[in-house]
C-alpha cells in the first residue's frame, strides 16, 4: 500500500492508494474515527450501482450503520440547491455534529460533499473515496470544496480537508473510457511539473495504462498523489508554489469556458492546455524541441481529443478578462524540462494566438487513434 501524508494545519492526513482498498475501508475508518456515531455515504446513481454495496458491506462489518444519501449526477448538480437538499436529508436522518460524511464518487461528489461537510452544523468530518482518475489524482486532495454559480465555476466554496482519502484504483474498471482518459492528462501534468519517472510511465507503459492494468494504475496514481501532496503541503492556500498545479489550465479553462463546458471534459481541455503551454514555452525560448515533442507525444498518443472550433482571438480575450481579476497579469506555467516548470508573466499576445491556432490545426489532424 502506498501512503502519502498531506501536511496541512491543523492536522495532517493521509491518502492511501491500494487495489482492493474499498473492501477494507470500514476497518481503516473504524481505527481512524473511533468516535464516529453516524456515517453517511454521499454518492450518485452510477457509482452506487457499481460500488455502493461493497463500501456499505465493509462499513457494516466494521460496526458502522451507514446510510446512503444519493445526489443527482453530473456537473449541473454542483450547485447550492443540492447542498441544501442534502443537508435537509441529513438532518431528517438524524445526523449530528459527530456525523462523518463519506464522498463516494468523482470530483462532483467530492466537491459537493466537501462543501456540505464544511457547512453542516458548522463542520463535520469528511472522508474522500474518489472513484474517477481525475478525483483520485487531483480533486480529492487539497481541501478545496465548491459549487458553481451562473456566473462561473467553483465560485462558492471553502477549504475543508478530509480526515482521510481512500483510493482504490480497482474502481476505475467501470469508468467510461472518455472519463478514464481525461483524468490521465492530469497525471501527465503531474509528471511534467515534478516527476520524470511518472512521465516515463506514459512513454514506456502506455499500453498497460490504457488496458487499465491494476498494478500499473496503482503506481501511476500513487506517484501523482505524491506530487500533488508535496505541492499542497508546501503551500496550502495557493500562494506561489501551488500555482504550478495550474500547468495547462490557463488555456484549458479558457477553452472550457469558450465551448460552454459542452464539448470538452475538464481533463481534455487540460490536455490541449498542456500542448499550448509547451508551444508557448518553445516560442519564448524556455524549453527545447525535444522536450516539447515528448510532451506533445505523451498527450496525443493516449487517443483522439475532441476537435477545437474556437477562435484564438476569443481565447485571448478571455485571458485578458481574467487578467483584470488577477491583478493585471496573466501567469503561465511553462514546462522547462520534464519534471521542471516555471512561471512566466510576460507572454506576448501573438505567441498565445499562435499556440491556440496550432491546437486547432492539431485537432483536425490525423494523429491519434
Ligand atoms: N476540489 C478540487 O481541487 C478539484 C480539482 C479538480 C477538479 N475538481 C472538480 O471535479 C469535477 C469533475 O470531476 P470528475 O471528472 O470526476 O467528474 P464527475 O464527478 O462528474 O464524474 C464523471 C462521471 O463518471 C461517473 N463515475 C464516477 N466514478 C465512476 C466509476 N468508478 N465507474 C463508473 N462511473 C463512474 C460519474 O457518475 C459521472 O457521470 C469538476 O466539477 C471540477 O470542478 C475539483
Ligand atoms: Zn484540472
Amino acid at each position: 500500500m502506498a501512503q502519502v501524508t498531506i501536511h496541512v494545519p491543523p492536522r495532517p492526513y493521509q491518502a492511501r492508494i491500494e487495489n482492493g482498498l474499498l473492501a477494507r475501508s470500514g476497518t481503516l475508518l473504524a481505527e481512524l474515527l473511533p468516535q464516529a456515531s453516524k456515517v453517511f455515504v454521499v454518492t450518485v446513481a452510477p457509482v452506487r450501482r457499481r460500488w455502493g454495496s461493497k463500501l456499505v458491506r465493509s462499513l457494516v462489518s466494521a460496526g458502522f450503520k451507514p446510510q446512503v444519501v444519493q445526489m443527482p449526477d453530473g456537473e449541473t448538480a454542483k450547485k447550492l440547491r443540492t447542498i441544501e437538499t442534502l443537508a435537509e436529508r441529513l438532518s431528517r436522518l438524524g445526523a449530528d455534529r459527530k456525523a462523518v460524511l463519506i464522498a463516494l464518487g468523482g470530483g462532483v461528489v467530492g466537491d459537493v460533499t466537501g462543501l456540505l461537510a464544511s457547512l453542516y452544523m458548522r463542520g463535520v468530518e469528511l472522508v474522500q473515496i474518489p472513484t474517477t482518475v481525475l478525483a483520485q489524482v487531483d480533486a480529492s486532495l487539497g481541501g478545496k470544496t465548491g459549487v458553481n454559480l451562473g456566473a462561473g465555476k467553483n465560485l462558492l466554496g471553502t477549504f475543508h480537508h478530509p480526515r482521510a482519502v481512500l483510493i482504490d484504483p480497482e474502481v476505475l474498471r467501470t469508468l467510461p473510457n472518455r472519463e478514464f482518459r481525461a483524468g490521465l492528462y492530469e497525471a501527465i501534468k503531474c509528471g511534467i511539473i515534478g516527476d520524470l519517472d511518472l512521465f516515463l510511465r506514459f512513454e514506456q507503459k502506455r499500453a498497460q495504462i490504457l488496458k487499465r492494468d491494476p498494478a500499473e494504475l496503482e503506481g501511476l496514481i500513487a506517484q501523482s498523489v505524491k506530487l500533488k501532496a508535496e505541492v499542497v503541503s508546501a503551500d496550502e492556500r495557493e500562494g506561489g508554489l501551488r500555482r504550478v498545479l495550474n500547468l495547462g489550465h490557463t488555456i484549458g479553462h479558457a477553452l472550457e469556458a469558450e465551448t460552454r463546458y459542452r464539448s470538452l471534459l475538464h481533463g481534455e481541455a487540460v490536455a490541449w492546455g498542456l500542448i499550448a503551454a509547451t508551444n508557448i514555452a518553445l516560442s519564448v525560448g524556455r524549453t527545447d524541441r525535444v522536450t516539447a515533442g515528448r510532451i506533445a507525444d505523451a498527450v496525443l498518443s493516449l487517443g483522439r481529443l475532441p476537435e477545437l472550433k474556437v477562435s484564438a482571438r476569443k481565447i485571448l480575450a478571455r485571458l485578458q478578462a481574467d487578467k483584470k481579476t488577477q491583478g493585471g497579469v496573466v501567469h503561465f506555467v511553462l514546462p522547462r524540462e520534464i519534471g521542471k516548470v516555471e512561471i512566466a508573466a510576460d507572454v506576448p499576445d501573438s505567441v498565445v494566438i499562435a499556440a491556440v491556432e496550432e491546437l486547432r490545426r492539431l485537432s483536425r489532424g490525423g494523429w491519434g487513434k
